[in-house]
């Protein structure tokens, strides 16, 4: 096959990932992938429990294994192993986010072009049940983030953190969870904030994990004498003034020695290689953006932080740290 051909068959494939998104968000919306979860299960029968037609769930069911999310056993179907515990009801479960990215890419439908001619991307401002919504979202997929940020940085020194723009404490939890000295405090708006106190209520971590309200462009909201301050998925949702002033007053909330952390989407410095770094600069339109390392680090140094580094937590997502001189 020539270059030519396969470069063809590349392109077919990426035009037809909208139907893929489709399939995957809408058997997570309709149950059917819960189902697989507890699978194997047939067809007819997961068709008939959800209330769904048997042959349009048939076409789906083989499409998400075409995609090599489900496997067959014989005449029934389960999700491959890797995914079972994602998709099972109980906290991991990734159903939410799968909500969320369908909205998403209706408003991408309705908006790119337009945004394109120059025009403005409308956002339709959320209201309390939809900023739970997306916040059920973030949980999900930051929930798989969290562990394995959690997994690669050490956090045995660490006693007091601050989670900015922390949600309802993803990040704070699963870091409290694996160091038993953090007390952490998520700062969040303060919806997001009382949502987080709600679902953090009778945990056993409780009492180490503070929510509080406010706007993390104040720098009353920030503290001090944090050991860590993490920035975690808030800075590319700003512009580079604000970024930067995050960064700023994320440094001088530190402690002397202390580590300020971002996690983010990663990207290469011409901002042309990364496929979930350039697409992810798109849905933060003007606002935001994907940042490379370089600048990310050149906001750390003008906040008078030293020993930069970097660990990659996957292909498509980083932890850029620096500390406050001792
Ligand atoms: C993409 S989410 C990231 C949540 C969490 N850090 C994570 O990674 O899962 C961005 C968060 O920033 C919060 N946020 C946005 N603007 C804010 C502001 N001005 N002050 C405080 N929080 C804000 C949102 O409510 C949301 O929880």
């Amino acid at each position: 096959m020539s270059e030519k051909d396969t470069t063809f068959d590349r392109l077919q494939e990426r035009l037809w990932s909208f139907a893929e998104h489709r399939v995957i968000t809408v058997a997570g919306k309709t149950g059917i992938l819960a189902e697989l979860a507890n699978g194997p299960v047939a067809i007819e029968s997961m068709a008939q429990k959800l209330g769904l037609a048997a042959m349009p769930t048939g076409k789906i069911v083989r499409a998400l294994t075409a995609l090599g999310l489900a496997e067959p056993a014989g005449d029934e179907y389960a999700l491959v192993s890797g995914l079972k515990e994602i998709f099972a009801p109980g906290p991991r479960d990734f159903t939410p986010f799968l909500e969320h990215s369908h909205f998403m890419y209706d408003r991408w439908g309705q908006s790119l072009e337009p945004w394109l001619r120059g025009e403005k991307w409308e956002t339709q401002k959320r209201d309390p049940a939809g900023i739970r919504l997306f916040d059920e979202a973030m949980k999900a997929m930051g929930g798989q983030i969290a562990r394995r940020a959690a997994d690669l940085m050490d956090l045995t020194r660490v006693e007091k953190m601050l989670d900015v723009g922390g949600g309802t404490g993803t990040y704070a939890i699963e870091f409290a969870k694996r160091a038993p000295n953090l007390k952490a405090v998520v700062l969040d708006m303060p919806e997001v904030a009382e949502h987080g106190r709600e679902l953090g209520k009778n945990t056993d971590i409780s009492d180490r994990v503070e929510f509080t309200g406010g706007d993390y462009m104040d720098p009353q909201c920030y503290g001090e004498g944090h050991d860590l301050v993490l920035l975690a998925n808030v800075l590319h949702q700003e512009t580079v003034e604000r970024a930067s002033t995050m960064v700023r007053l994320g440094a001088e909330a530190l402690s002397p020695g202390g580590m300020l952390a971002v996690i983010d989407f990663s990207i290469d410095e011409k901002r042309r290689e990364n496929i979930l770094g350039t697409l992810f600069a798109i849905n933060m339109r003007s606002f935001g953006d994907t940042y490379p390392e370089s600048v990310i680090h050149g906001w750390f140094s003008d906040a008078g932080l030293g020993d930069h580094g970097r660990i990659d937590i996957d292909p498509h997502r980083w932890i850029l740290y620096a500390n406050k001189p001792a």
